[in-house]
């Protein structure tokens, strides 16, 4: 069986994920520290699929720790590595942290792909590394503009490391998956996206405003330039995320010997503003969500959604759920969240 290491494998993506790879009959070892998210998490994989995961408690900053993972799983064939620090506005206060989190992470994952001969490698991207795009919909051609973020600027400093690095290691391939807007949960909604604190992404916001944790959702600005004012992204389901995962093992597996870097972005080609989510979540739930319009958000762009044409035909991966059933299924996870507090 293909052993996997998901690093952040009981994270938001990740555990979703896990549960792809699981499903294809993947062997998976997940290595998390723990520091965003639950062991429970490991609960609700094996309930979906009736398969347990390995799980090492480490963190990736400690190398010799990250090596013992691989000296207990010699047979590991492939990494994905989504364990990184991602709140855009604490990287602001504590940028230090998160270069070394980071960009640490990642170097140690790819010595050990040196040292225990380990070819490939999945990476966790955003399209934040496009900024605001001077064309629409974004092409992963589009030219990579200044972070405006320490967290933005490790995503284009980790891709620039892997371009660099599998350049001098023979046989070795990296795919970036640049992600939109991942949203929604399982549909069994035994996982889900579990915020710690005040959320600062749009959906668990919503959900926390609709189910009363919240009071009100403030809507980050009603005048862009967009045809309703409010700011546009691409939102894609975060289980049709996931599978482009396992797509993107199984390329890297078929590859053969060659050494290469390629990037992808993964969203629907759609873009949507927030109070068109407002209003899809109300329609697809019949909850009535209480709003106010304040300033904008710093450091936000008008409007960024992914041209897919590229992912869809050389991956073979297209996103297939609609918006509805997405907002849905991140109600059905804040309604069981609830009811276990
Ligand atoms: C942000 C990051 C992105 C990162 C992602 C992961 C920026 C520019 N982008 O995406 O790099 O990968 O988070 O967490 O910071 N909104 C509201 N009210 C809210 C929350 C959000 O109106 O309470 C609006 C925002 O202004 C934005 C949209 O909803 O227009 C989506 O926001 P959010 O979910 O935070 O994602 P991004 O900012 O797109």
């Amino acid at each position: 069986m293909t052993k996997i290491l998901v690093t952040g494998g009981t994270g938001y993506i990740g555990s979703h994920t896990v549960v792809e790879l699981l499903e294809e009959e993947m062997e998976v070892v997940i290595i998390d520290n723990l520091s965003n998210s639950e062991r429970e998490v490991l609960n609700g994989i094996s309930s979906i699929t009736g398969k347990e995961p390995h799980f090492e408690e480490v963190d990736l900053r400690d190398r010799e720790s990250t090596f013992g993972v691989f000296e207990r799983h010699p047979d590991i064939a492939a990494i994905i590595h989504f364990a990184a620090f991602k709140a855009v506005g604490e990287s602001v206060e504590k940028p230090l942290d998160y270069y070394e989190n980071n960009l640490l992470s990642l170097i140690h994952l790819m010595e050990a792909m040196k040292k225990y001969g380990v070819d490939h490698m999945v990476f966790s991207s955003s399209c934040t590394v496009y900024g605001e795009p001077d064309t629409l919909p974004v092409t992963e051609n589009a030219p990579i503009k200044k972070a405006s973020s320490p967290y933005g600027n490790t995503k284009q400093i980790c891709e620039e490391i892997l371009h660099d690095a599998v350049a001098t290691m023979q046989g070795k391939g990296v795919i970036s998956l640049r992600y939109f807007n991942p949203i929604g949960a399982h549909e069994s909604t035994l996982i889900g996206e579990l915020p710690i604190g005040v959320p600062n992404n749009l959906v668990p916001f919503i959900t926390q405003t609709a189910s009363g944790v919240r009071e009100c959702l403030s809507v980050f600005g009603d005048n862009y330039n967009t045809p309703d004012g409010s700011a546009i992204r691409d939102y894609i389901n975060v289980v049709d995320l996931a599978k482009a995962h396992v797509v993107a093992i199984r390329r890297l597996m078929d590859h053969g010997q060659k050494s290469d870097f390629e990037v992808f972005n993964l969203g629907t080609g759609r873009g949507l503003s927030v109070f068109e989510i407002i209003e899809a979540f109300e329609k697809s739930t019949g909850q009535s969500l209480n709003y106010k319009v304040m300033g904008r958000r710093e450091g936000d762009i008008e409007k960024v959604y992914a041209d897919t044409s590229y992912a869809n035909s050389e991956l073979g991966w297209k996103a297939e759920k609609g918006i509805e059933e997405t907002l849905l299924s991140a109600w059905k996870w804040e309604l069981n969240i609830r009811s276990k507090k």
